[in-house]
């Protein structure tokens, strides 16, 4: 298991994955690394937690969480195609909202009446493994409640996503894409939305292998980390949104995150971003991991229009 499994069927898929959880290693795209580090950092952070409790520091960063932003983007990546000019995506990503629900209530106010061609749930709906389910789901069916959405809902699973969250998302009308490609069409013209498993901690050669696999037409890559950011460049995706990093959570006054939980593609930790003809956009996700605190940083959503380039046309 030194550079993820060939999962061929979705059986073979469930118990890779669950055979990476039972593990020691955790599988990224250059190969695994030891869940020894990630588990120390846990301890660390739970420590950070548990000092910050006992500071006015605690309430503050927590409204800081609640804080959310709604970012408006126009972008006009190389060959996006004009019968898709003027197309809109909601792209959410890292609710966690098991890990502080009130955040829900702050979602919907912000969301409540948007309209959009595509939602994208880039990954992460689920915080604590030991929490059930639903409590992460029925929080986000109630940030979501207000979104009209004319065409297709898509989600990815994101590295706290059990294999279960694919049947949970089903009554909320999410496709969950686990390593292979969908179809968007519109006047003849189609535009094709691969979306992968978590490539963080169950990178597989069956993501590579939807990555790499021949499309006619503009290609989106929807990934949970933007730790593909230069192989889906070099497949020939155009678009690329991800989340994954929560903008850092905790920054720098500057802005800049001190941590980003990435193993490679660190240029993309944040924001609008490029890698070749590609463009690509990590969101700062709009919940938050334990300590469940921000920052200078805010969470939040992005709304974003895409635009046939002037050389396009
Ligand atoms: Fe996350």
């Amino acid at each position: 298991m030194d550079r993820g499994q060939d999962c061929s069927t979705t059986e073979e898929w469930a118990a890779y994955r669950r055979s990476i959880l039972a593990g020691r290693y955790w599988i990224s795209p250059d190969g695994p690394r030891p869940r020894w580090k990630h588990d120390v950092f846990s301890r660390l952070l739970r420590v950070f937690g548990g000092v910050l409790r006992l500071t006015p520091l605690l309430a503050r960063g927590v409204r800081n969480s609640l804080d959310l932003r709604l970012t408006e983007l126009e972008l006009a990546p190389k060959g996006w195609p004009a019968a898709f000019d003027g197309y809109r995506i909601l792209h959410v990503t890292d609710t966690h909202l098991d890990i502080l629900p009130a955040i829900a209530e702050a979602a919907a106010a912000m969301l409540d009446g948007i309209e959009v061609d595509l939602l994208a749930l880039t990954g992460d709906v689920h915080g604590w493994a030991r929490n059930p389910i639903h409590q992460s789901v029925e929080p986000l069916a109630r940030a979501l409640g207000g979104v009209r959405v004319r065409e297709r809902r898509l989600a990815i699973l994101g590295n706290h996503d059990p294999v279960e969250m694919i049947a949970a998302l089903e009554p909320l009308g999410f496709e969950t894409l686990v390593n292979r490609t969908t179809a968007l069409v519109r006047d003849g013209v189609t535009v094709h939305v691969t979306g992968l498993d978590d490539v963080h901690d169950f990178y597989s050669l069956a993501a590579r292998r939807a990555l790499d696999a021949r499309q006619d037409g503009f290609r989106v890559a929807l990934v949970h980390s933007p730790e593909m950011a230069d192989h889906a460049a070099a497949a020939g995706c155009g678009l690329y949104l991800s989340g994954h990093t929560h903008g850092g959570q905790i920054c720098r006054p500057n802005g800049r995150p001190i941590f980003t939980q990435l193993v490679r593609c660190r240029h993309a930790a944040s924001g609008v971003w490029r890698q070749g003809d590609m463009v690509g956009y990590t969101s700062p996700g709009l919940g938050v991991s334990p300590p469940m605190v921000r920052f200078n940083c805010r969470g939040g959503a992005a709304l974003i229009t895409l635009r046939c380039g002037e050389n396009d046309r």
